[in-house]
């Protein structure tokens, strides 16, 4: 079949790279790609929330499938205008995306379905918001409802900061109309894992795990970013565990989609934290995660294609989904500045020097080639450097090998990658 991703960070290019490896594939585009997506894919320079021109593009071109990479696309629709002229896709409905795209809207199914997650109050008035958090007290949690590139939530140790953060977002709107409601939670504590589930409508079937590095410095200091590398699996989540996450968060999330007619089709990605009374959701997000595909995929064994189209199909109860017997591991390099501001245009060198270390792979985030075809950073996260190794410890050599082949003096990355699958299982 014809294929067409959406995106064009490193989530899409561990997507294209497995993608055009399936038999299944025939063709393969991408919208709007990267240099390095460029080597598998014919690219479109049509950005991911122009639903109307992709959707256009991919009737022009006879598009079998489209698979939706990012969150914003899915929020605006992409899905149903596809299925509207006739093309199926991965990824849910606009309704379904839900999920993500409004807190609030996540924590009522929450509370309806009894999946275990913070308490919560819904404000859309800051006076409001502010005299609850003067009654509960810190530390607590403040989230503009709407979506806000991972930057609508703060995790405030003080009432004032809590209070600061209900201003920031209803007074100063500093995430437009994502923050013109709110929710404020409680506090949870404990170790972060992201956690995958496939999704066909009515059908769910466990992923994989991965956790990510979100914090931009060594030691997990500095603002958060995109996620500054990851590893897959998670080693807190053993195969109880995983059970124990299916039954109690993704069946009942998904039965009560299904129930308020909004089938859930997919992958719902929960973000959870691992506490001492069990596991409970921090959010949920409609899509892959990034840079988690690039750790999950290498991993996986079955033809990805067919998960992805047996998900649009509601076929994904039977299907195979079976993984090599191996970790993986991405350190990110990104551009200095990042995750404030950074310079665009600087030329990458020693990228075939670091694809001769075994078993590792340069994923493409943000790369553009300049006229020169020359390789140069176009983003703030510029590329994910992925090993596949028996153990996360190896893995982890191997990917920083790999990252000291690479000379680009205006970027940078952490050091200590997996730090904390290493201090459960060093060897
Ligand atoms: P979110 O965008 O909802 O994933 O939140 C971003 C980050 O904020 C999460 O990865 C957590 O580290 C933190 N966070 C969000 N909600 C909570 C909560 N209720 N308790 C503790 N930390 C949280
Ligand atoms: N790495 C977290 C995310 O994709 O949201």
């Amino acid at each position: 079949m014809k294929v067409l991703v959406v995106g064009g960070g490193g989530r899409e290019h561990a997507l294209c790279n497995a993608i055009v490896a399936s038999p299944l594939c025939e063709k393969l585009y991408c919208a709007p790609g990267n240099a390095g997506i460029a080597a598998v894919a014919e690219c479109w320079p049509i950005a991911t929330d122009k639903v109307a021109e992709i959707t256009a593009a991919a009737k022009a071109h006879d598009v079998d499938f489209v698979v939706i990479g990012p969150e914003i696309p899915l929020a605006l629709g992409l899905a149903d205008a596809l299925i509207a002229v006739g093309i199926p896709s991965f990824g849910p409905s606009a309704l379904a995306a839900e999920l993500e795209s409004s807190k609030g809207f996540m924590k009522d199914l929450c509370a309806r379905a009894g999946v275990p997650t913070a308490a919560y109050k819904r404000f859309t008035d800051a006076e409001g918001a502010r005299a609850y958090v003067r009654e509960q007290g810190a530390p607590i949690v403040v989230k503009a409802d709407g979506l806000a590139a991972g930057k609508g939530v703060t995790v405030a140790r003080s009432v004032e900061e809590a209070i600061a953060a209900i201003d920031d977002a209803m007074i100063d709107q500093a995430f437009g109309a994502s923050g013109a409601e709110i929710v404020i939670e409680e506090c949870m504590e404990g170790e972060e894992v992201s956690f995958f589930a496939l999704a066909d409508g009515k059908t769910t079937r466990f992923f994989a795990t991965a956790q990510d590095h979100k914090a931009v410095f060594d030691g997990d200091k500095g603002p958060n970013t995109g996620g500054m590398g990851a590893y897959s699996p998670a080693p807190i989540i053993d195969e109880a565990m995983k059970q124990r996450i299916m039954r109690e968060i993704i069946e009942p999330t998904a039965a009560e989609m299904e129930k308020m007619g909004r089938p859930f089709s997919g992958v719902l990605f929960a973000g959870l934290m691992m506490t001492k009374t069990g596991p409970r959701l921090i959010e949920f997000n409609a899509r892959f995660g990034d840079p988690e595909t690039e750790v999950m995929i290498p991993r996986l064994k079955s033809d990805l294609l067919a998960l992805l189209y047996a998900c649009s199909k509601g076929m994904l109860d039977g299907v195979d989904i079976a993984w090599h017997d191996t970790a993986a591991l991405t350190v990110v390099m990104a551009a200095q500045g990042y995750p404030g501001s950074y310079q665009k245009g600087t030329v990458i060198h020693g990228l075939d020097r670091a694809a001769t270390i075994p078993h590792t792979t340069v994923i493409h985030a943000g790369t553009q080639l300049n006229a020169g075809g020359e390789i140069t950073a176009n983003g703030g996260r510029v590329l994910c450097i992925t090993a596949t190794a028996p153990t996360i410890a190896e893995a982890q050599k191997l990917a920083y090998q790999a990252v000291d082949q690479i000379d680009w003096r205006e970027g940078f990355c952490r050091r200590d990658i997996g730090w904390r699958a290493l201090v459960r299982n060093p060897a």
